[in-house]
């Protein structure tokens, strides 16, 4: 019997990749999962073989988060899906693309934090939002995707300690470079080649697990090759009235 047997979670971009070795690894402990995912063509048969439910949510989508969120006692959650975005020249950059990203990966971690709050205060539940090493430090080949993983570290770091007061743990998990299909075709062996250290999405879907266990509000994990799990110190700023 573990911590989430029988419990009721939620995992968004869970089709592929680090989401889908989360919602597995709680599967395996248990739990009800709902697979959530855009890509239904790949969410569906994952969820089917894994034993768990399957729904098309949008994380972009305020609407489909609210409805979602009341369909069941949310025990746990992990906010996971996520949208890359590289260009060459920040000329060039189109309004869509920093909208598609900031909308995915701060947009939807708003939405499923506000949502799944509702169900969760008072009755207890905990929030793990997949951010990045990314949202830690600068992130020069893709700035926007960087700028929304900062927002994400912001956003944990600020709204965690209400969250609590209520019940409701909200953590975060930052990894790496994962082998994922974010990367691309061939991303993580690509990647290998070139000398960056990759890690596997089960490492992360750990890390996830540990931060959903984890009863000080506003932590902040770290999840790198070769590296024990960490958790990250952010240093107090000089003056800060709060
Ligand atoms: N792979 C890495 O190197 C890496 C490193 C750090 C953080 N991350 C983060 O991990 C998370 C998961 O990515 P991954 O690496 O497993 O890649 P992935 O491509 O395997 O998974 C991302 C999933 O999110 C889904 N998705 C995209 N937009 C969505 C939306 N609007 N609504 C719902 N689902 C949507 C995709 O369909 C996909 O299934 C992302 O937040 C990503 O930014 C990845």
């Amino acid at each position: 019997m573990s911590a989430f047997t029988g419990k009721q979670v939620l995992v968004t971009g869970a089709a592929s990749g680090i989401g889908e070795a989360t919602a597995r690894l709680l599967r395996n402990e248990g739990a009800h999962v709902l697979i959530t995912d855009i890509n239904d063509e790949l969410g569906a048969p994952v969820a089917a073989e894994i034993g768990a439910d399957y729904q098309h949510l949008d994380v972009r989508d305020s609407a489909a988060w609210v409805a979602i969120a009341a369909s069941r006692p949310w025990d746990f959650a992990v906010l996971n899906a996520g949208a890359g975005a590289r260009f060459e020249d920040l000329r060039e950059v189109p309004d869509e693309l920093f909208e598609t990203v900031m909308d995915t990966n701060i947009g939807g971690v708003f939405y499923g934090t506000r949502e799944l709050f509702r169900s969760m205060a008072d009755r207890g539940g905990a929030i793990s939002v997949t951010s990045s090493i990314a949202g830690l430090a600068a992130h020069v080949q893709s700035p926007i995707y960087g700028a929304s993983k900062w927002a994400t570290i912001g956003w944990i770091r600020s709204i965690a300690p209400s969250l609590f007061e209520k019940g409701v743990i909200l953590n975060g998990v930052c990894p790496g470079l994962v082998d994922t299909p974010i990367l691309g075709p061939g991303g993580g062996e690509r990647m290998r080649q070139m000398g960056f250290k990759v890690i596997d999405a089960i490492e992360v879907a750990q890390a996830h697990l540990a931060s959903l266990q984890h009863q000080e509000p506003g932590t902040i994990f770290t999840v790198q090759a070769e590296i024990p799990v960490g958790i990250q110190a952010l240093q107090p700023v000089t003056g800060y009235q709060g």
